[in-house]
């Protein structure tokens, strides 16, 4: 969807069903079409979407990655009932990025993503050409949600039938990506620009390319970089997004792969007994997608471009107002599924866990104990500064809103977007179980 003249669109989460494997009928659910929505293409200043709900019980949408007051946020406080709508009047201005957009009702969250309600956001400011960069919607500038899913064998989506699905989070056998098994993408000889976004609920990835070419990545969740960064593996976790480069101009095809989730490794026995991680996860390799060259399309790009002028985060620069320590928890009992927490408090739709003020800088100093979690804050972008005791890795160097926190974590944000008690911001894991579960907080800046 195009709204860069008037900046408004609409979008209605809808029940229908989808042929993800041949002749069987998978009941889903998405914004405007059976699975996932579409992929909204904004230009900075107004944007006032209609946001219905032709189902049958609540939901939201939530605009991960848009820097947005809380009233506008779509989190668990603003909830859109069956047959409602909700009309949001906001103004975007941040830079060019990939964000997305997902439903946020709390201890409901993950089924729904997980059937398919999410979509994605291009904010695009028409200078890409100038950057270098390729820019052909579809052709040279290709959008990548990935998500894995698990199938019972009348083809509908398995979700959730272990403890283990809710402890490490759910993650699945079979790759989708943009709602399709076993696609392929078809990209001409020359520069070809990856937009992916890590939908999956649980699932981390580590990727590369199969015959080691280098990504080059040039935006991380808030916006460009400075440079590009070449990599060999380019780690997601869910709710991250990450834009690449990758250089097709000697005609060779590649598939996108994916090395195992350090999660479900630690699951080991259980999972393997039971045939889940077999051929996806552990230590093996699988296949994500296969990109091959179409000589007949057209190439804008034939180079890497040095620069591309993101701005570098530099909040080091400023006063730091307060230190906010956060654990990631987990519990193994107790009654309590999983005992999701942080700092030893499951989370409570009438509890604000924290304040801030409106336009300060705060360092969050985020840990975990048990399992790797990818830490999303709403409402702001914000700088790494150490990630598990150790420099940020190249993907974690520019502007983020998610980060893998496996060891001790710092963040560096400041807060220019205002959020009050009725509608607070939330942190949280973004594997989608332990949201559900508890291991959320909201804050207000005011
Ligand atoms: Cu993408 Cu609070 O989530
Ligand atoms: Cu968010
Ligand atoms: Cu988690």
């Amino acid at each position: 969807l195009d709204t860069s003249e008037s900046g408004r669109f609409d979008v209605t989460a809808q029940s229908g069903t989808t042929s993800f494997i041949g002749g069987r009928a998978t009941p889903t659910i998405g914004f405007n079409q059976p699975y996932l929505g579409p992929v909204v293409r904004v230009q900075k200043g107004p944007l006032q979407p209609k946001v219905a709900n032709a189902l049958s019980w609540p939901v939201s949408s939530h605009w991960h990655g848009l820097l947005v007051p809380g009233e506008h946020d779509g989190g668990p406080h603003l909830p859109i009932g069956p047959g409602s709508n909700w009309t949001p009047d906001m103004q975007i201005d941040q830079p060019p990025c990939t964000a997305f957009f997902h439903t946020h009702i709390h201890g409901r969250t993950a089924q729904d993503v997980y059937a398919g309600l999410a979509g994605v956001i291009h904010i695009v400011d028409g200078h890409d050409a100038e950057r270098g960069l390729p820019e052909t919607y579809g052709t040279d500038d290709l959008t990548l949600v990935i998500q894995d899913r698990r199938f019972a064998g009348d083809g509908r989506l398995a979700y959730a039938n272990s403890m283990m699905d809710i402890m490490h989070g759910m993650t699945g056998d079979t790759i989708l990506v943009n709602g399709q098994i076993g696609t392929a993408a078809h990209v001409p000889k020359g520069i070809v620009r990856l937009r992916i976004v890590n939908a999956s609920n649980a699932r981390i990835y580590s990727l590369r390319l199969s015959d080691s070419r280098p990504m080059h990545l040039i935006a991380t969740d808030g916006g460009y970089l400075a440079r590009p960064i070449a990599l060999e593996t380019l780690r997601m976790g869910p709710g991250e997004r990450a834009e690449i480069l990758v250089d097709f101009t000697s005609g060779h095809d590649v598939s996108l792969v994916s090395d195992g989730d350090p999660n479900q490794g630690m699951g080991g026995m259980m999972g393997r007994a039971r045939g889940m991680l077999d051929g996806l996860t552990g230590a093996r390799r699988f296949e994500v997608l296969p990109i091959l060259v179409d000589e007949r399309l057209p190439v804008a790009v034939d180079r890497i471009p040095d620069t591309i002028g993101g701005k570098a985060p530099s909040l080091a620069d400023f006063e730091i107002a307060k230190t906010r320590r956060f654990s990631l928890d987990m519990g193994m009992g107790g009654g309590m599924m999983g005992g999701f927490a942080i700092n030893g408090d499951p989370f409570e739709m009438a509890v604000v866990n924290q304040r801030v003020r409106l336009g300060d800088t705060e360092k969050w100093v985020v840990s975990t104990t048990m399992l790797a979690h990818p830490f999303h804050v709403h409402g702001v972008s914000f700088q790494v500064v150490r990630e598990n005791g150790r420099d940020p890795l190249p993907e974690s160097s520019g502007w983020k809103d998610t980060v893998v926190i496996d060891g001790e974590t710092e963040l560096l944000m400041r807060f220019t977007q205002p959020a009050g008690d009725r509608t607070p911001f939330m942190y949280h894991c973004h594997i989608l179980e332990h949201e559900d579960g508890g291991m959320m907080g909201q804050f207000t800046v005011t």
